[in-house]
């Protein structure tokens, strides 16, 4: 039996994703012999309605020196932080010598819109080579990992916290309990904890289950946010639906009664209940969608391999990981994977071992095909490589369901 994280019931199983590499290891040739492994299968706690992942690799493997992932390489995501930022500052910022907390602030794409006069910033990152991205915009960074031994450290430093901000952040912190405990610690009286995770409306309604990877170890609703918030005398304030990661929630949470509930809150929560979300059928109906999607995108890139065509894919990314694991799509299917993340290039997909290279050699390639992999990126992508449209080229999409874009429109 498998306990949940969070309410400790009997968790129950609806989606196996098979064995998983490390999403975000990109490896060279000499690590594939000992390339680690896991069972990555998808749970629902019908007490709580989290839904998690059953195992989690060891944090040491997963955050480090060469962490693959930087948050800043899409203008799309630059942009979208300048917002959040801004909403963040006008509400919440206010008042004299405000200090705001970023956990897992990555290369400081988000943090870097709060360097104003009259701001004080702290961001807390476990991975160095980010960590040091983020000290180079001249931020203020502690690198490690977030715990409630910080928690003296950082009031000592700093005073207890008008904002703790965190996106795509919280969804990878497997022990929300002392976050929680921390954030209780941590923030003022009327204080605010603001997050910004994948939805899980959008991934239910999208089928995408690329969202899930070692990392990602909740995938938060209202329903399960409302229970852990209430376990420790919070309560969500605000949800504002993000088209970020293909769709997010940014949750603001604060102690119960500090603040007025907005009615976007309740709104969702009575969505949620509309669409069964707290029932398990439903994850398991979405689990023969994920199942038939990935049959779907196997034989369409069979199909193209027997006709002699020639399919690459586009951005490393660690849905990718999940997709081409998952699928079973190696080197025979795509021989090459083009990404913007000069630590990818040169080195190998984790787990499907596809050669990465760099994306300005995209242009280049005389592929008929090109698996998205980062379909949150779409339009941003299209836009780049536009080149590759006009010449003929065909985007493959494995979500909403597995399609093919030709000249911008679907043609299967
Ligand atoms: P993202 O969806 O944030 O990745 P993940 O699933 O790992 O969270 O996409 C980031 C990756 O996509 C990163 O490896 C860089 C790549 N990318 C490009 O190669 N070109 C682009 O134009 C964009 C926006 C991303």
């Amino acid at each position: 039996m498998v306990s949940c994280r969070i309410c400790r019931s009997s968790l129950t199983p609806f989606l196996s994703l098979g064995q998983q590499p490390l999403a975000n290891h990109f490896l060279k040739p000499q690590e594939f012999e000992a390339e680690y492994f896991y069972p990555l299968e998808i749970m629902f706690c019908p007490f709580c309605k989290m839904v998690q992942i059953m195992e989690q690799p060891p944090a040491d493997l997963m955050y480090h020196e060469e962490y693959a992932f930087y948050s800043g390489t899409s203008s799309h995501m630059r942009r979208h932080f300048e917002d959040f930022a801004a909403q963040v500052k006008g509400q919440y910022l206010t008042g004299p010598d405000a200090f705001v907390l970023e956990l897992g602030c990555n290369d400081g794409i988000l943090l870097q819109n709060f360097l104003d006069p009259g701001i004080r910033h702290l961001g807390v990152e476990p991975s160095g080579n980010v960590a040091r991205a983020a000290r180079e915009r001249g931020l203020i960074v502690w690198n490690e990992f977030f715990s409630p031994d910080l928690v003296p450290k950082i009031i000592r430093d700093f005073g207890q916290a008008d904002a703790v901000v965190g996106a795509n952040v919280l969804n990878h912190m497997p022990e929300l309990d002392t976050v929680f405990q921390s954030l209780e610690k941590l923030l003022k009286p009327d204080a605010v904890a603001i997050f910004e995770d994948p939805y899980l409306h959008d991934v239910m309604r999208l089928g995408a289950y690329d969202q899930f990877y070692d990392e990602h170890v909740f995938l938060f609703s209202l329903q399960s946010m409302d229970f852990v918030s209430k376990k420790f005398g919070f309560e969500v304030v605000a949800a504002d639906h993000q088209e970020t990661h293909g769709g997010s929630m940014r949750y603001t949470l604060c102690r119960k009664g500090q603040r007025s509930v907005h009615p976007d809150v309740k709104h969702w929560r009575e969505r949620e209940i509309e669409l069964k979300y707290d029932r398990l059928e439903s994850y398991q109906s979405f689990a023969k969608t994920c199942e038939s999607s990935r049959d779907a995108l196997l034989a369409l890139l069979k199909q193209l391999k027997s006709q002699g065509k020639r399919v690459v894919a586009y951005a490393a990314t660690a849905k990718g990981t999940t997709v081409s694991n998952f699928c079973g799509i190696g080197p025979e299917l795509i021989p090459c994977l083009y990404d913007s993340t000069p630590l990818k290039q040169g080195k190998f997909s984790p787990g499907s071992h596809i050669p990465v290279l760099d994306a300005v050699g995209f242009k280049d390639d005389p592929a008929e095909y090109a698996l998205l992999l980062a379909p949150n990126h779409a339009r941003e992508i299209f836009a780049k490589e536009k080149s590759f449209a006009q010449r003929g080229g065909r985007w493959i999409l494995h979500v909403p369901r597995v399609h093919v874009l030709e000249d911008g429109k679907e043609i299967t």
